[in-house]
């Protein structure tokens, strides 16, 4: 069974515990949090660190309560899974991660679901074929399901550069949305020569920049510029959500 993970704020200097401490609160969440008890919804009292309202200013929208909630006002609305996409180099983990820290979801980084075959073969310098990535998209699948199937939101981060990759992701037609984290190959390739620890030849990133398959209006996605820092780009999508309802 996939087992889902929380989000750790030390995981690659993304937000330090100190930070954690002093993070605003938005709109009394965090006493809401110490009580145990959603103080937004209308709900009994319930575990509000998987409460999609719970997560938001008092009196906001929550993601996804217009446009996915089938129910009365007062009805949670279903959960939604963000899978953040992009090419390589673009910033899927970084501003995954702060995602879910910001709403306090489930955590995934796609890349740790490839079967042995596949990092044998990406660490050999081959490149993956379609079949190849097959298995690896089912396990994608399988983990936005099981948060799905558990009433749980999540966040999980897979380049997903072919329209064919998302349709298996979101193959429900619902409770997916993809965050596409546009940028180009000079920007992309400038942040990976910085990276530490990940070696990315300009060849390989070329290559994901041909394979890619921009989401289109007819897919359940937004799209954000990667120009600004992290923190920026992950308020921007957080009031696109919003925006969206
Ligand atoms: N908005 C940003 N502004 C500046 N630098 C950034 C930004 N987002 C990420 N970075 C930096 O760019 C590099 C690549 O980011 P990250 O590792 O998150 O990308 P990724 O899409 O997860 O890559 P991969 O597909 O290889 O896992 C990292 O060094 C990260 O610190
Ligand atoms: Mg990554």
């Amino acid at each position: 069974m996939i087992k889902a993970r929380r989000v750790r704020f030390d995981a690659g200097g993304v937000q330090s515990a100190r930070e954690k401490k002093t993070a605003p609160d938005l709109g009394g969440r965090n006493e809401r949090v110490a009580a145990g008890v959603c103080g937004v919804s209308t709900e009994r009292p319930h575990d509000v660190t998987q409460c999609i309202r719970c997560s938001l200013p008092r009196g906001a929208t929550p993601i996804g309560a217009s446009a996915m909630s089938s129910g009365s006002a007062e009805s949670a609305p279903p959960p939604r899974v963000l899978v953040v996409i992009g090419v390589s180099g673009c910033g899927k983990s970084t501003v995954a991660a702060l995602l879910a820290g910001r709403y306090g979801w489930p955590f995934e980084e796609g890349d740790s679901l490839h079967p042995q075959s596949n990092v044998d073969k990406m660490h050999a310098g081959h490149p993956l074929t379609d079949e190849d990535r097959k298995p690896w998209l089912e396990k994608v699948a399988l983990w936005i399901e099981h948060q799905l199937d558990a009433g749980r939101n999540g966040v999980i981060t897979c380049s997903a550069l072919k329209r064919s990759y998302r349709s298996t992701l979101n193959r429900r037609g619902r409770g997916v949305l993809f965050v596409y984290l546009a940028g180009d190959v000079d920007t992309i390739a400038a942040r990976l020569a910085l990276r530490h620890g990940h070696f990315m030849p300009p060849a390989l990133l070329q290559s994901q920049f041909d394979s890619l398959e921009e989401p289109q209006p007819d897919e359940p996605a937004i799209r954000v510029d990667i120009g600004p820092p992290p923190e920026q780009l992950v308020q921007s999508v957080i009031d696109k959500l919003r925006l969206q309802g």
